[in-house]
């Protein structure tokens, strides 16, 4: 049986998405199989870090009973598996986000990891994502508004009766004012899995025109090294680190910013439905 792990924060932009995508991919260069699920039901961008296109099925289609959760699997880059979530709003409008945990504990024992990424808040959809695990993971930054809402969704967390195993510090800039690893885990009475610096690398990873967990495009950089680590405690044991070049499409060779071109319309669309 696999883990299933939600990443989880109170306040939003923490870096929950970034860090569910780059955790995966290291897990899956230690050789194990991950699945990685976009649960972030009404703002899904998963997909934009992973630097996948439109995918016809997805969890929107899973959650209303229209496809199984296998026919919403795709290959993600570095080996994960990946299920994303749909843009249409008027589809979010309608899902069931309950159904989720039956879903996800219907495929547990397929995967060795199944990461999470929720919504951000203690709405229902959180709720959801976070009932579908069987532990969680929370991220703050060491700001107290930000870690306030992170005793909030820990509590959350314990009432759904799901155990948080630790605590990522991101966007840590070791700069005076900042709130210390040790007094945040004394607020939050839970171990802290890892610090990951600000890092520039992480937004430029997703914003090139063929967009890759920063892990891969600078497997060497302070922030993949970090998110590195956590992994490793995760799977307990060293992983390599290996960059992965992702090459521009055919169209996009011919036609340059063409595939981006397209990638926007298709938001238009789909949101617009
Ligand atoms: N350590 C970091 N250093 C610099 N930028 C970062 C870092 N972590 C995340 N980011 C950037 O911060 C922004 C928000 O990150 P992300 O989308 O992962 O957060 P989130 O918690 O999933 O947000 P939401 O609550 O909206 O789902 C993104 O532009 C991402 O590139
Ligand atoms: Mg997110």
């Amino acid at each position: 049986m696999g883990r299933i792990i939600t990443i989880v924060s109170g306040k939003g932009g923490v870096g929950k998405t970034s860090l569910t995508a780059n955790l995966g991919v290291a897990l899956s260069q230690a050789g194990l199989k991950v699945l990685l699920v976009d649960a972030d039901v009404a703002m899904a961008n998963l997909s934009l870090i992973l630097g996948m296109q439109s995918s016809p099925i997805t969890l929107h289609d899973v959650l209303l009973g229209e496809s199984t959760i296998n026919d919403a699997v795709y290959d993600g880059p570095g080996g994960v598996f990946f299920v994303p979530s749909g843009l249409s709003l008027e589809a979010y409008r309608r899902v069931d986000s309950e159904r989720l945990e039956s879903v996800i504990k219907g495929i547990q024992e397929n995967y060795d990891f199944i990461l999470i990424d929720a919504p951000a808040g203690i709405e229902k959809n959180v709720m959801a994502a976070i009932a579908a695990g069987d532990e969680t993971i929370i991220v703050t930054t060491p700001d107290s508004p930000s870690v306030a809402d992170a005793i909030k969704i820990k509590l959350v967390a314990q009432r759904l009766g799901v155990n948080p195993i630790g605590l990522i510090i991101n966007f840590a800039r070791n700069e005076k004012g900042e709130i210390k690893a040790q007094d945040i885990t004394r607020l939050l009475e839970l171990p802290v899995m890892g610090i990951v610096p600000e890092d520039p690398e992480i937004r430029r990873s997703f914003m090139q025109e063929n967009a890759l967990p920063v892990i891969l495009r600078k497997p060497n950089c302070p922030s993949s090294n970090s998110i590195r680590k956590i992994a490793e405690k995760l799977a307990g044991k060293n992983i390599e680190a290996s960059a992965e070049e992702k090459k521009p499409g055919f169209f996009s060779r011919l036609f340059g910013n063409f595939g981006k071109k397209k990638q926007t319309e298709q938001i238009k669309k789909t949101t617009q439905e």
